[in-house]
């Protein structure tokens, strides 16, 4: 759908998304989080419903909670197939990626994976993925799915980029306009044994995506973004850091069960410490997809 929301600071365009976003986002935190899943029996073959149902969540609320009713069809080509009808297929693949598939996020230390802690137990702090990505090489869509669950912990927790956009620019409009500067944020490089792995990459917070959709490029990791030294860009980061920290009622916190995941554009999330099993078929695993499409439109 395009030119959903056109023009980043004009208020009448602002005001009327900003409150249906607001109404839909409060609507859902009555629900039990348990009754916003749509259930799937076959994810390979999606219904035309359980796609539609799907699309609409990825349309209002930038996200879509699912879970396999079958456990039968919980397999990884099953959920990178499940993804392809929803018009995600060119994945971002990094260095830990399984090729042409979805990367298996469990606990692990072999070559290649020397310090990303999605691949330990340790908490991983907000972000969105691919923020360090070329600005050409965005990642607009995610998939997790839970393979199986950790022992203890492991927990997510989610918020829309959008509703967090729209807690800034009500504080302080002045806070969008730094976080869309050109220059608002660099990442530095990724230098491995001597060797560049990525240039430094510098860009905005905030943009806006082909479909009139907000993109967020975020971290909370210090030493993983140096912010432009000025007042609204640092005023404006610590503040999104406060929301991100406070227990705001926006933020979704839930430990995804086996056979269940999010299909979302990229919002924010971190996940929480985990313990593992002792039993090494009993590991928490993941599937992910990043992708450099975006969902389809409905
Ligand atoms: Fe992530």
């Amino acid at each position: 759908m395009a030119n959903r929301f056109p023009l980043l600071f004009s208020d009448d365009d602002y005001k009327q998304w900003r409150n249906k976003k607001i109404n839909r986002a409060s609507q859902l935190l009555d629900n039990e989080i348990t009754n916003l899943f749509v259930d799937i029996p076959k994810p390979d073959i999606l219904s035309p419903q359980e796609k539609q149902r799907i699309l609409n969540y990825c349309q209002q609320d930038n996200y879509c909670l699912y879970r396999l009713t079958n456990s039968r069809t919980d397999t990884k080509n099953n959920i990178r197939l499940m993804a392809k009808q929803l018009g995600l297929v060119n994945l971002d693949t990094n260095l830990c990626a399984d090729t042409d598939s979805l990367t298996s996020i469990t606990m692990t230390t072999h070559k290649g994976q020397h310090d990303y802690i999605p691949y330990s137990n340790k908490k991983l702090s907000w972000h969105t993925d691919g923020y360090y990505n070329s600005f050409s090489k965005q990642v607009h869509s995610i998939l997790l799915h839970c393979a199986q669950p950790a022992k203890e912990g492991g927990e997510s927790y989610l918020l829309d980029h959008e509703i967090a956009y729209i807690l800034l620019r009500d504080e302080n409009p002045d806070y969008i306009r730094a976080l869309t500067k050109q220059d608002a944020m660099t990442i530095p490089a990724n230098i491995l044994n001597g060797k560049v792995i990525r240039p430094a990459q510098t860009g905005p917070v905030f943009s806006l995506n082909s479909n009139g959709g907000i993109h967020m490029r975020y971290s909370a990791r210090k030493r993983n973004i140096e912010w432009k030294q000025n007042n609204p860009t640092l005023e404006a980061v610590a503040f999104l850091e406060n929301i991100l920290n406070s227990d705001n009622q926006f933020v979704i916190k839930y430990k995804f069960k086996a056979g269940e995941g999010i299909i979302c554009k990229n919002i924010l999330h971190r996940r929480t410490s985990f313990v593992d099993f002792d039993d090494p078929t009993k590991k928490r695993l993941l599937y992910r997809g990043r992708y450099f499409d975006q969902i389809l439109s409905n």
